[in-house]
């Protein structure tokens, strides 16, 4: 069944929404995004995901669509017109056409592209992976200088996801002066005795909305969190890893360029956090 999806203020189905080849998403990846996670029918942590859209496209100097205070409306309306209980909403706004190909922005009477469409992920939450834990390898981070706005450029981490892949493992955690920054499509973390240690933010990371309510649940849960660089060495000696993002919400990690981390099993604590995390944020769904 086809599905409906939302173009510029109007709800199509998805073989009639269509946008213009000189779009500059498409020319010159000039767009940004958000992936939000529905769980029960509702909206995980739209606020956050609402406000660093807003803070992305103020850093690209993009117009705001005229649609943009009307976002949870329309991300409502997404998941009753194709009856998601749980998956995801994927958003994008493009600096719009100007009707032909031009390093220069386009002026103001050019209005951005929006475009929303569902994912239909029934067992997000209950994800099998989460049991079993993610292998990990590490490659160079070879992405631009400004990870912290979420921009479309994602063929660095759909490469990197690819060698993954090649090498039987699940995902590629990213490694720029020796330390890692964060994995291909999430943020990532090591567990030392009772210390949760994860990147720093600043412009070499996303700074995911996943990550900052792990964070607050667990500092709430007396949990020791340091905000540091680590390398993939003091990751593979860890007892623990894992990763956060709206689509994975916390997943364990096993196995980081071969290492087994820890007993080789999904830890208590990625274990925890993951049960905090999806019990908390269905109860503030929106
Ligand atoms: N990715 N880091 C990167 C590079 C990401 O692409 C993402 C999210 C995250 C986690 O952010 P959040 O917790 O806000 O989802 C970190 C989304 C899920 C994606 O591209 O599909």
């Amino acid at each position: 069944m086809s599905r409906i999806v939302y173009l510029n203020g109007d709800y199509l189905p998805e073989e009639e929404a269509k946008i213009s080849i000189f779009d500059r998403s498409f020319l010159m990846a000039d767009g940004v995004y958000e992936v939000t996670s529905v769980l029960d029918g509702k909206l995980i942590d739209f606020a956050g995901h609402a406000k660093r859209l807003e803070r992305s496209l103020a850093e690209l100097d993009m117009q705001k669509p005229d649609a943009f205070d009307d976002l949870l409306e329309i991300h409502r309306e997404l998941v009753r017109r194709n009856d998601i209980n749980e998956g995801m909403i994927y958003l994008q706004v493009s600096r719009g056409s100007a009707g032909d190909r031009d390093f220069v922005y386009p002026d103001a009477s050019v209005k951005p592209t929006l475009v929303l469409f569902t994912q239909n992920k029934p067992g997000l939450a209950d994800n099998p992976k989460a049991r079993e834990g993610f292998k990990i390898i590490s490659i160079e981070d070879q992405r631009w200088g400004r990870r912290d706005i979420k921009t479309t450029q994602l063929l660095y981490p759909s490469m990197g996801k690819m060698m993954a892949k090649a090498a039987g493992c699940d995902d590629a955690w990213l490694v720029e002066d020796g330390h890692v920054t964060e994995g291909t499509s999430n943020n990532a973390y090591i567990v030392k005795g009772d210390t949760i240690i994860t990147r720093h933010l600043s412009n070499d990371i996303l700074h995911g909305i996943t990550r900052a309510a792990v964070l607050r649940f667990a500092r709430e849960a007396q949990m020791k969190v340091e905000e540091r660089a680590f390398t993939i060495k003091e990751a593979q000696q860890a007892d623990e890893a894992f990763v956060t993002s709206a689509s994975t919400f916390v997943m364990p990690v096993v196995e980081i360029d071969g290492a087994a981390i820890g007993s080789g099993a999904p830890g208590p604590v990625a274990g925890r956090l993951r049960d905090i995390y999806l019990e908390e944020s269905r109860k503030a769904a929106v």
